[in-house]
């Protein structure tokens, strides 16, 4: 359990890691359906607001915390815990992380592999002049195809465990170097197209002008959620990579770096997927198939259109997986032992991992009725639970950690901001953002009881 030595090679190099973790599905695909599904604007700007005050925090705790450790998450929590005389059972807050990642990683597997299939899809013009209809059947056609959807998860899988089995290091760094510049060029070209169609006014005023009277206790609890999801956060992934923090960089400009360039691929990707949800008369609330079927008819009529949406899926194939990578690392670097090699344990949780994924996978075929929660399938269920309970659980557990059991010096040095940063950030953990998660979490509960 001795430090790791490795850092990232330069300052650039970790924030790009970074949002390499963070720039992914949740952008792009998730975002924007969830953004449909509760009521537009009111839920961005509830999301927006969670990543300011709960979101930059608690990543700065996060990283912080592996920074402070240069261990594993569990070693490090432990290692950390100890030396203030605490228990080393703040360590299990590591393992809650990577039982959530496990997961997460098993739908993000199968909903990869969506985009690995439409990858393919575009580059041969499938898609090519078709009308909306069309796309749309394509889709669900292509769903209820459980080898098609099997294959394109195994594939997946198989990129992602191949990496981790290596171990981080220059591979990923330049990856997220050349992708990342990369993505926000087609998805510029996207917006560009979104702005000629006749839906784009009613996209703007779908995305920013927000009706207040939709917000409901689930709608909190989902923008909460997703904060967490988006920026990676809450279960110890994002940690991992604190352990490789170079020495002298500031963790506040950083994780607001990330941050920043978190939202804004959402926001590109909300307005170019809604300026054609309303151009066609879609309905935003039409769910997880929402991007697939809208970035399709987005490109074709347009002139050599198939090759910028064979470029779009590509980039996300590279945003997902540089992602998965990271949803990965925690559960590697925990089963990895004097035992267990790297690649043993990239293939046994990758193994894992993909048996649980199979269940969403046949979520849109053989087990679409395969009711779990009220009317919620496998599929529905997975993308929820554990995104908007665990997420936001570890990450006020990985808080408290920080600003109650760390020593003050030891944690202040670790976000290595100036005083009066660490001073208002400290104040903000205690105070604002762990009772605000208790709170939202809770709601539910509460009015439940009332009702
Ligand atoms: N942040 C990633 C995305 O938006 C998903 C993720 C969640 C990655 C949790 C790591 C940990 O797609
Ligand atoms: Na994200």
């Amino acid at each position: 359990m001795s430090e790791v030595a490795e850092r990232w090679g330069s300052r650039r190099a970790f924030i790009m890691a970074m949002t390499g973790a963070a720039v992914g599905l949740g952008n792009i695909w998730r975002f924007p359906y969830m953004t449909g599904e509760n009521g537009g604007a009111a839920f961005l700007m509830l999301y927006v607001m969670f990543v300011l005050i709960l979101g930059l925090p608690v990543m700065m705790a996060e990283i912080a915390v592996g920074r402070a450790g240069r261990r594993t998450p569990m070693q490090a929590l432990s290692h950390l815990a100890v030396n203030n005389q605490r228990s080393p059972h703040w360590r299990w807050i590591g393992l809650m992380g990577a039982v959530t990642v496990f997961f997460i990683l098993s739908f993000y597997s199968v909903v990869s592999g969506w985009s690995l299939e439409y990858l393919f899809d575009s580059v041969t013009g499938r898609f090519a002049g078709q009308s909306g209809a069309v796309i749309g059947q394509s889709f669900e056609g292509f769903l209820a195809d459980p080898f098609r959807v099997i294959f394109n998860h195994t594939v997946f899988m198989l990129m992602t465990m191949t990496v981790v089995a290596a171990g981080i290091g220059g591979g990923l760094e330049k990856l997220n170097n050349v992708l990342m510049p990369l993505l926000y060029i087609v998805l510029f070209v996207l917006v560009g197209y979104g702005a000629t169609a006749s839906g784009f006014q009613d996209a703007l005023a779908w995305l920013f002008t927000p009706n207040l009277s939709v917000i409901t206790t689930s709608v909190v609890l989902n923008a909460m959620g997703h904060a967490f999801f988006t920026l990676a956060i809450g279960a110890c992934a994002l940690m991992a990579y604190g352990a490789y923090m170079p020495e002298h960089q500031s963790l506040p400009k950083a994780v607001l770096t990330v941050a920043v360039l978190d939202i804004l691929v959402a926001l590109l990707s909300g307005i170019a997927i809604f300026s054609v949800v309303f151009s066609q008369g879609m309905d935003p609330a039409s769910g997880p198939g929402l991007m697939f079927v809208t970035l399709p008819i987005a490109f074709a009529d347009l002139p050599g259109g198939s090759l910028w949406l064979g470029a779009f899926f590509l980039l996300l194939a590279m945003a997902t997986w540089t992602s998965s990578i990271n949803l990965a690392e925690p559960m590697v670097a925990m089963v990895k032992s004097d035992r267990m090699s790297r690649s043993q344990a990239a293939m046994l949780v990758g193994g894992g991992v993909w048996l649980v994924g199979l269940p969403s996978a046949l979520s849109f075929s053989t087990l679409k009725s395969w009711y779990l929660w009220g009317d919620g399938n496998f599929f529905d269920v997975v993308t929820t639970v554990p995104t908007d309970i665990f997420l936001p659980l570890g990450g006020a557990l990985i808080a408290v950690f920080a600003v109650w059991v760390m020593d003050r010096d030891e944690v202040f040095k670790a976000l290595g901001g100036s005083n009066a940063l660490c001073q208002t950030w400290l104040w903000l953990t205690r105070w604002v953002s762990i009772p605000l998660v208790v709170v939202v979490l809770m709601a539910p509960l509460i009015k439940s009881w009332l009702t």
